[in-house]
């Protein structure tokens, strides 16, 4: 018989951070599976209408790896798409539940893209934030870059998952920089903005005490593509590139939809 492609692992732990919205959840990890800190998962469920449960996974999604490569489970951070197909199943799993993992891990949002740099910003909306938790909680970050500037842009306060342990590193860390920035309510001490409006009007590297420098800087985006978008564009002007044939660049993106 052919070897699978894919795992069953076994989700261990929930937790909901806004419940019916955001959650993230661990599950047991197969030792043969290995990965970069920024790289997603394809993640499987049984068909909806399969009754046999030996029946292969019938719906698969992309999901970046919220665990370092050195964590024994493997964790993931989700929004509840209401009327998708996959996250509402996804929320619902509870520990003892079935979850299959593509073998192969994906995905090029990781530090091998810039060979060299000063200075790592890290811009997220929404659970864009997944892909640098696996990066943050990896020690090779502050062993390649001297700053390190984590912003995260979300709607409301409530949604700023890993919020208490981005704080707990930065605070043992000067050289980490944690920016929340809510846009629908008042964050005290916080513009309330558009992460795009801040890197426009210079306001992020007031923030940050750090420069936004095509030379030193190396710049990763992740979440709402409007944003990505909207941020390449503004980035593209400052002399920020995604690199090219062979030419290293100092911008990476990860589009989630
Ligand atoms: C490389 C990659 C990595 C990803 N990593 C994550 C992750 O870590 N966490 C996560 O929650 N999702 C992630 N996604 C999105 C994820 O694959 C699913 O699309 C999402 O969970 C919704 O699945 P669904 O079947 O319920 O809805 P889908 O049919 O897949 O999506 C329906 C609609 O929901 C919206 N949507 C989808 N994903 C999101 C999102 N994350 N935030 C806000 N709106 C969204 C879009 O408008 C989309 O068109 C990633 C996608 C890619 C391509
Ligand atoms: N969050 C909620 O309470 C809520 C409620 C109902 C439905 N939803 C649905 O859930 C999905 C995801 O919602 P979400 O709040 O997680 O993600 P989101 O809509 O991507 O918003 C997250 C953050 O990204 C910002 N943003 C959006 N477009 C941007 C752009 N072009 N440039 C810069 N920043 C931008 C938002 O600012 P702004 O606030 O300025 O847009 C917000 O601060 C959406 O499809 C939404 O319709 C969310």
């Amino acid at each position: 018989m052919a070897e699978e492609k894919y795992t069953r692992q076994t989700v261990t732990h929930v937790r909901a951070w806004v419940p019916g919205k955001l959650f993230s959840l661990r599950v047991s990890r197969d030792p043969a599976y290995a990965f970069q800190p920024g790289q997603f998962a394809r993640l499987g469920l049984a068909a909806e209408d399969a009754h046999d449960c030996a029946a292969p996974p019938g719906l698969w999604r992309a999901y970046s790896m919220v665990s370092a490569p050195h964590e024994a489970e493997l964790e993931f951070y989700s929004i509840v798409v209401p009327e998708g197909q996959f996250s509402p199943r996804l929320a619902r799993l509870r520990p003892g539940d079935a979850l299959y993992v593509d073998k192969t891990p994906f995905g090029f949002l990781t530090l091998e893209r810039f060979p060299d740099g000063e200075d790592l910003w890290l811009l997220a909306t929404g659970t864009g934030l997944s892909a640098y938790m696996s990066i943050l909680r990896d020690p090779t970050v502050r062993r390649r870059f001297r700053r390190v500037a984590l912003v995260h842009g979300v709607r409301t306060a409530e949604e700023l998952a890993y919020r208490d342990e981005i704080q707990a590193l930065a605070g043992q860390d000067p050289g980490l920089t944690y920016l929340p920035i809510a846009t629908r309510e008042t964050l005290p001490g916080m513009p309330q903005d558009r992460l795009t409006t801040l890197v426009a009007d210079g306001g992020l590297e007031r923030l940050a005490g750090l420069a936004l420098d095509p030379a030193r800087s190396r710049v990763m985006l992740c979440g709402n593509p409007a944003m990505l978008a909207d941020a390449r564009k503004l980035l593209g002007e400052r002399g920020f590139a995604p690199g090219r044939r062979g030419i290293p660049g100092n911008l990476a993106v990860e589009n989630y939809w």
